[in-house]
């Protein structure tokens, strides 16, 4: 059985007195909610103040990014040791990162297998943009995604693995993929690489998520899928009620 589990990345979003307020007015509602495991993952800088207010609180804390080496020359990155420090979790290939910082499947590997070596819960995002989409190249892309970004990751890590799949289409767009359609590229695809690197019965054990505009009027359609087992919310996560609600709705 695999626990649901929800994520809320802010992006670069919320300053750290705007970090506190949202939290402060979130944490009472969200720690009501059992049976989901709920992730807050706002900006590095808001980091230390959002892991002061949820201490105790059950409600884990992630980083949208971070480099994959110890520490050294690198202006402007964060270490898999700094993020230790403060958070559990660790979002790694989003879309953005991908587009925008030109991250590509190596850079996101040596990420994961960094945070394997740290000890962090590693929130891996795979999905395949509009062009692919439309080219039905679905399948092929979230594929070679999954198996090169999770490369040389070990079996005993891998049940703590956490697969986000999120259409690049879908992100940030207001147009979410239907349930139908993303639990069939989670069984058709994503577990089968899952097995084919750690075997079946582990692959069985690693979450996957879905994320691209996921609301709290189309989350339990994701929840209800067999395969899906929770979401990665943009937009909606820093909305208290709407967040609020996908919790609820994933706890369910
Ligand atoms: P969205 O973002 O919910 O705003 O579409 C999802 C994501 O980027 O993880």
């Amino acid at each position: 059985m695999r626990k649901s589990l929800v994520a809320g990345n802010w992006k670069m979003n919320k300053t750290i007195a705007e970090t506190r307020d949202l939290i402060f007015k979130m944490i009472a509602p969200l720690r009501e909610i059992t049976g989901v495991e709920q992730v807050i993952c706002p900006p590095f800088m808001s980091l230390m103040a959002a892991s002061a207010l949820l201490e105790g609180s059950g409600i884990g804390l992630g980083a949208q990014n971070m480099h994959w080496e110890e520490k050294g020359a690198f202006t402007g990155e964060t270490s898999p040791m700094m993020v230790k420090e403060l958070c559990g979790y660790v979002i790694l290939g989003h879309s953005e990162r991908r587009a925008y910082f030109n991250e590509t499947d190596q850079v996101v590997n040596r990420k994961v297998l960094s945070a394997q070596a740290a000890g962090l819960t590693a929130i891996v995002c795979v999905g395949e943009t509009l062009e692919q989409y439309e080219s039905k190249l679905t399948m092929d892309v979230v594929s070679s995604q999954t198996s090169n970004s999770l490369k040389g990751v070990s079996a005993e890590y891998a049940p703590r693995l956490i697969v986000a799949y999120e259409p690049v289409w879908a992100i940030g767009t207001g147009k979410a993929s239907n349930g139908t359609e993303a639990n069939a590229v989670v069984k058709e695809v994503i577990r089968p690489a899952l097995a084919k690197l750690f075997g079946e019965e582990t692959a069985q054990a690693v979450r996957v998520l879905y994320g691209g505009s996921v609301t709290a009027a189309n989350a339990a359609e994701f929840f209800n899928q067999p395969e899906i087992d929770g979401a990665l919310v943009g937009g909606a996560s820093m909305k208290v009620e709407e967040f609020v609600a996908i919790a609820k709705a994933a706890a369910n």
